[in-house]
């Protein structure tokens, strides 16, 4: 099956890209080899997804908890980031595509906090977005769109959700995890109320466009109710 039907079509989906560590270590290979594989499963999947008829794809690329992580770790996957957006910029330019950033992105490193401003003013007039979650952590996004709404006195579902960081997005139709895990790791927790859930095997190195394709049929055959019947 190739494209879907309108109203069983996906719009917005989101990964949380996990097992770059175990894809290196089955290969013995340093866990930083396994974090370059999987920009290339990234630079893949956004080749590739412009024919699938999605508006909006979402990747979990850092979050607020990975600092815990080893220094070495963390300049690795700061440093991918910067020849990411180094080298692929063009490319998006190009395919259409409108970079939006979503968490706490201003407090990463000064060049790659003015990396991100050009990168988001060059794509502004894309259509279809990418949206790269940056020192990203859910709780405190909700926190924030919370405390904007109590300050204009409208502590709404509603209210909330149009100062979420991804109010400008369509809502979430599908969140895949790769890699076995299945838990959700602080990962648009208020996005996912009723978004359809999928938990593969598969490590995300090894993540290729024909899985995300499989995925989008997978989740045109489900029946979504949002709570009624
Ligand atoms: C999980 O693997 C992955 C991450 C910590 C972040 C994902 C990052 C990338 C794919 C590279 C950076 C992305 C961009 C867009 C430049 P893990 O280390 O948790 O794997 P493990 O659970 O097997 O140890």
């Amino acid at each position: 099956m190739g494209k879907q039907s309108e109203a069983s079509r996906a719009r917005h989906v989101a990964i949380i890209m996990d097992g770059n560590g175990r894809w290196a270590k089955k290969r013995a290979l340093p866990r930083a080899i396994g974090h370059q594989r999987g920009v290339e499963a990234v630079r893949e999947l956004v080749r590739n997804v412009g024919g699938m008829g999605l508006d909006c794809l979402t990747l979990y690329a850092f979050s607020s908890e990975n600092w815990k992580r080893p220094d070495e770790e963390v300049d690795d996957l700061m440093n991918l980031m910067r020849k990411f957006i180094k080298s692929d910029l063009p490319e998006f330019v190009a395919n259409d595509v409108r970079l939006k950033i979503i968490g706490d992105w201003q407090g990463l490193a000064p060049d790659i906090v003015a990396m991100l401003e050009d990168a988001l003013e060059q794509t502004s007039g894309g259509s279809n977005t990418l949206a790269v979650a940056l020192n990203y952590g859910s709780q405190n996004e909700i926190a924030r769109a919370a405390a904007k709404a109590a300050a204009i006195g409208d502590v709404t579902p509603e209210a909330i959700a149009a100062h979420l960081d991804t109010a400008d997005l369509p809502p979430l139709d599908l969140l895949i995890r790769t890699s076995g895990e299945v838990r959700l790791s602080n990962f648009l927790l208020w996005q996912s109320a009723y978004a359809e859930m999928l938990f593969v095997d598969t490590l995300w190195p090894d993540f290729k466009p024909a899985h995300l394709q499989e995925a989008l049929d997978n989740f045109a055959q489900r029946e979504r109710r949002f709570g009624g019947r």
